[in-house]
């Protein structure tokens, strides 16, 4: 009975959502611990196409329970308006949901306040989502925040909002960034939003602990990449949560010492939307051609994504900080078309030997990639579901992978699809996520 966290090992949309969507009918609960509608989670389920932002993926499994765990934030309009969507389409999400009273609540303030530092001349923008996440997890550590809890607690949700949006309406003045935001029929709205999440809110930490303690298992779904976590990623150009495995614990409130396992999402390549350094990116026809051939455009923002080779360095240092047992490798389908595949093994500056992941952006800016090419198979890998089909040169490339970060490929997706991934026999993901 393994407790197991999923998460991405790059800068994010590594297709976390149709990995945790297939393997969530293998366990009882799944729990997203942190960020908010930043993220975009697409699923393919036949003919029809899901996209979850703030929902864990495992709420396309019929019966299955979804948390919202104290790690998130959340806009309760974009909560609703995804519970809408989901619901018209048939799925039951109201009766399996249930939201962290722990959850900080996301207001328009916060997206109007994330223009202070990211449209302000003179500013580096980060590129970010332009959705107030990271407004609203300063308010969490800055101590004035407003919980799920304050929310639904109507008279002190009252004043309280009235002295916080003061002082950012103030904040704002200052700043020449005022938007007209009639912050009285906000509060109103948000009051009566309250009402209909309230059935769905609970102590989701009590409910989780007390899921395992009766023997059932969980699966964490993490949101963004280790590259994009506050701590651990290309700082500061990253979002302003805990995405890798540490966030698991702080996110749900569920000890390391209950959680048996982690696996890291990876593309065949790699990409990046937003701004910040990103040393195999390809700016060359090569990483139009990926763009093209895996449709990378953000889920959330359209915007297309940055795409560049697999970085093996970027690999082992994701692997260190989250214990990786197992990666999955995604849209292996997407290099079906190339000649040769550059991998990058190594990071140099000035020509000497990088063995840590510099801490500075100036730093990973002056990395010198070393490459490695690898041949092609030039032939079609979408769809296949059994390792033994995979051509010989798809599986030397795969081996390559393994043995330049020094951590299992235990599964392999070949397509969006459910059907389209392979799970290797006798490996740890097997293991791991297996019944
Ligand atoms: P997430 O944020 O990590 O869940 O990833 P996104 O959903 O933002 O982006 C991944 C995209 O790739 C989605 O549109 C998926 O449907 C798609 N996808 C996932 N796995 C595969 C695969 O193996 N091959 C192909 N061609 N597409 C995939
Ligand atoms: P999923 O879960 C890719 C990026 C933004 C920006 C930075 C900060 O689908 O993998 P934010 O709005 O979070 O303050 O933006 O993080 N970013 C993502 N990039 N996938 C995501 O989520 C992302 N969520 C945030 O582009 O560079
Ligand atoms: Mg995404």
């Amino acid at each position: 009975m393994s407790n197991v966290i999923i998460l991405g090992s790059q800068w994010g949309d590594e297709g976390k959502g149709k990995i945790v969507d297939l393997f969530s009918d293998r366990f009882d609960i799944v729990a997203r611990y942190q960020g908010g509608h930043n993220a975009g989670h697409t699923v393919f389920i036949g003919d029809k196409k899901f996209v979850l932002k703030l929902i864990p993926s495992g709420i396309l499994r019929p019966g299955k329970k979804a948390v919202i765990g104290n790690g998130l934030v959340v806009d309760p309009v974009a909560l609703l308006s995804e519970i809408e969507t989901l619901e018209s389409a048939g799925v039951a999400v109201s009766a399996n949901l249930f939201i962290s009273n722990r959850a900080h609540v996301l207001f328009p303030a916060h997206r109007m306040l994330e223009k202070m530092s990211e449209a302000r001349p003179g500013r580096v923008s980060i590129g970010t989502t332009s959705r107030g996440i990271g407004p609203c997890y300063e308010d969490k550590t800055g101590r004035r925040g407003i919980r799920v809890a304050d929310l639904l607690d109507t008279d002190f949700f009252r004043s309280h909002y009235d002295s916080v949006m003061e002082e950012k309406a103030t904040l704002a003045k200052a700043f020449d960034i005022y938007e007209d935001l009639d912050w009285r029929a906000i509060r109103d709205q948000y009051e009566t939003l309250a009402e209909r999440i309230r059935p769905m809110v609970c102590d989701t930490a009590v409910l989780l602990n007390q899921a395992i303690r009766d023997g059932k298992t969980v699966l964490f779904e993490g949101a963004q990449g280790t590259m994009l976590d506050v701590d651990h990623g290309t700082y500061p150009f990253v979002t302003s949560s805990s995405a890798s495995a540490g966030g698991a614990c702080t996110g749900t409130g569920v000890a390391p010492t209950r959680i048996h396992g982690v696996i890291g999402v990876s593309k065949a390549y790699i990409t990046r939307v937003g701004s910040g350094p990103f040393p195999t990116e390809a700016l060359d026809g090569a990483g139009d051609q990926i763009r093209k051939r895996g449709n990378e455009f953000g889920a959330v923002t359209g915007r297309p994504r940055r795409c560049g080779w697999f970085d093996a360095p970027l690999l082992r240092y994701t692997a260190e900080v989250n214990g990786f047992d197992s990666i999955v490798v995604t849209k292996l389908d997407v290099l079906d078309e190339f000649d040769n595949i550059p991998v990058c093994v190594g990071y140099r500056i000035g020509g000497r030997e990088l063995r840590e992941m510099p801490a500075t952006v100036r730093q990973i800016e002056k990395v010198e990639p070393v490459f490695e090419c690898i041949p092609g198979w030039n032939t079609s890998t979408f769809g296949i579901s059994t390792y033994d089909e995979l051509p010989a040169k798809a599986k030397d490339y795969l081996a390559f992978l393994e043995s330049r970060t020094g951590v299992e490929v235990g599964c392999i997706s070949t397509g969006p699809e459910r059907n389209q991934t392979i799970v290797r026999p006798g490996s740890h993901f097997e293991k791991l996520v297996g019944r």
